[in-house]
């Protein structure tokens, strides 16, 4: 998590670093701060709090040759003055932001508190920062005492670097974490992704592991670690837009992002179906059927999705397993000769599906990738990679990431069966997406109705259960209302206990083999005072039900049912004047484990 830029020979310098933070505050909100180097002379302006904080703080006056900037979600050490970024070396000679965790920063920093050094934070990042220094002071050049401290780094960053003496130059590193470079007319940026260069830079360049070097305005060098040549960089294009990352009239991302599900799976279909046929890599496919096994990797919102996928392969006679990237991490089991493995993620940049990753290659295994960010960490490790083509999601509670997760799943489930049913089954998701759409302020009224609640409960049997889990995620995210999700007939089983006069209980039914059994269910709940939600659909229908979806395909139900359940969090935040893109605590690329 935490974003970083940096920008040298920007005319701009101040809009781009402010603005470009705002654009990162998805990866974290903790504190914010930025660097100006200018003729041997750094200015540090860094508080707890939001950009917008920041940008009241750094004078509109400035100007300087380079600067960098941070946005935070804290890690080591609260998010106070003294652990906010920039940090900055005993001596001043480096100033630097970081974006990851340094694992063994305890060990170093006792190094160096034996060296003499002194500390005025809690963050790993001083330690780095430190250690630059002292290798400088050695008599090391500053590349090459940058180099010698990322060796010893175990962890992840990326880090963009001021040399006090060097006002020309910005150094940059990265390990596990991500970092772009941009290339504007006579200057360069580096950033965490994108968004803060589209209006800046024409072409980028990823910065890979063990990559380090430094940006210069019309200059760039890059060195891999354990090579001592430079590497030959080629620049590529972006299909990102501004209009892309714009809220265009929307109150908040999360809205936008919620209503723009029947483009998510319009987009979808015609990249993956010409009108004829799939357009999957026939290996995949052969790697798929030739599997003995699908491991589903993926955390949060994408694990919901995993749980979906799950089912539409084992109907199809595949063996399946889902696990949460960090119990796996920890916990690998792997049964079978041919695995494959399925990581979901939206980012491509989780942590926790990273370190699984390394796991994967060290046992030379296979990996299908399914992420929406091209060439995100996940995506370039994979064997296999599927993009979601969910177009960039920022609002950090994901929505239609989950809606390309499972409508992506669906469609690789009929190519493998060879099924082209799927796409007119799709065609009437999108109809019934619009017409939840259309109707969202019954949903509004049903939010305003559990929003006072302390603690709700969604119930649902097979993928309504499913969904039923993506929805109390949301509520907690979002509302911060305690909630729990539960399979309809476990309530019995201990959680009634409970249920008392006015607890909200929220229950979906899309399938007729289970639609009597959850009303039984509810019925239960009903006897003891619970203020009960039905979201059904037409063929399921009863006068009482709060919400009724149009009929789509039951395997289809929870592309339509999460967005009732996104929309009923969505404006219960917005009655109860939450931070909705924002929520306490969260952050949406969470980069460390
Ligand atoms: C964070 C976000 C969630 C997201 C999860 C997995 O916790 O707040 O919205 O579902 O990470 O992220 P990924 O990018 O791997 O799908």
């Amino acid at each position: 998590m935490c974003g970083i830029v940096g920008t040298i020979g920007e005319k701009a310098l101040r809009t781009y670093l402010i603005e470009g933070l705002r654009s990162l505050e998805y990866r974290g909100y903790d504190s914010a701060g930025t660097s100006f180097l200018s003729n041997g002379e750094v200015t540090t302006y860094r508080l707890p709090g939001r950009v917008s904080d920041l940008d009241q703080l750094v004078p509109t006056s400035i100007e300087a040759n380079a600067g960098i900037g941070h946005t935070r979600w804290a890690t080591h050490g609260e998010p106070n003055f003294s652990n906010a970024h920039p940090h900055q070396s005993n001596k001043g000679w480096f100033t630097l932001v970081h974006n990851g965790v340094i694992n063994n920063f305890r060990f170093l920093k006792r190094k160096l508190e034996q060296k003499g050094m002194t500390f005025a934070s809690d963050t790993d990042t001083e330690v780095i920062v430190n250690l630059m220094e002292f290798h400088y002071l050695q008599g090391l050049t500053p590349l090459r005492a940058i180099k010698k401290t990322i060796e010893k780094l175990e962890g992840s960053y990326a880090l963009a670097i001021l040399f006090k003496e060097e006002p020309n130059r910005i150094y940059f590193a990265k390990l596990h974490s991500p970092l772009v470079i941009g290339k504007g007319e006579k200057t360069h940026y580096l950033a965490s992704d994108y968004l803060p260069m589209l209006a800046y830079a024409q072409t980028f360049y990823i910065v890979t592991d063990y990559q380090y070097g430094y940006i210069e305005a019309q200059h760039i060098i890059v060195k891999h670690l354990d090579k001592n040549e430079e590497i030959p960089i080629r620049f590529h294009t972006t299909d990102l837009t501004i209009e892309d990352i714009g809220l265009n009239g929307y109150p908040h991302y999360m809205l936008k992002e919620i209503e723009e599900a029947p483009e998510v799976i319009q987009r979808l279909s015609y990249n993956y179906f010409d009108g004829n046929q799939f357009l999957f890599d026939d290996v995949l496919l052969e790697k798929i059927h030739q599997a003995d096994q699908l491991i589903f990797l993926a955390c949060g919102t994408s694990y919901h999705a995993a749980l979906v996928g799950r089912r539409y392969f084992e109907e199809i006679g595949k063996t399946c397993r889902v696990y949460v990237a960090s119990e796996f991490a920890y916990y690998p089991e792997v049964k079978g000769q041919k695995p494959l493995f399925i990581v979901i993620s939206q980012s491509g940049e989780t942590a926790d599906l990273i370190r699984c990753v390394q796991l994967i290659k060290q046992r030379g295994n296979a990996l299908l990738t399914i992420t929406n960010t091209k060439g995100s960490s996940l995506d370039r490790a994979s064997d296999f990679s599927l993009l979601l083509y969910a177009g960039m999601e920022i609002a950090v509670a994901s929505t239609k990431a989950y809606i390309a997760q499972v409508g992506l799943l669906a469609i690789l489930r009929a190519a493998l069966i060879h099924n082209n049913d799927v796409m007119t089954d799709l065609v009437g998701v999108i109809q019934a997406m619009k017409s939840v759409i259309d109707s969202r302020q019954d949903i509004e009224t049903m939010a305003q109705a559990i929003m006072h609640a302390p603690s709700a409960f969604f119930l649902g049997r097979g993928l309504d259960y499913d969904v039923a889990l993506e929805a109390s995620l949301k509520l907690k995210e979002i509302t911060y209302i305690h909630s729990e999700a539960l399979p309809g007939g476990e309530l019995k089983h201990g959680p009634i206990a409970l249920i008392a006069k006015n607890v909200p209980v929220i229950a979906f039914i899309s399938d007729p083999i289970t639609a009597a059994a959850i009303r039984s269910n509810l019925e239960e709940v009903r006897a003891r005072g619970a203020n009960i939600f039905t979201i059904s659909n037409l063929a399921l229908a009863k006068d009482e039900d709060n919400f009724i979806t149009p009929n789509v395909k039951v395997y289809l139900s929870p592309l339509v049912k999460v967005i009732v359940a996104q929309y009923l969090s969505y404006y219960a935040a917005l009655h109860l004047q939450r931070d909705i893109d924002k929520p306490r605590n969260l952050a949406k690329s969470v980069t460390v484990e």
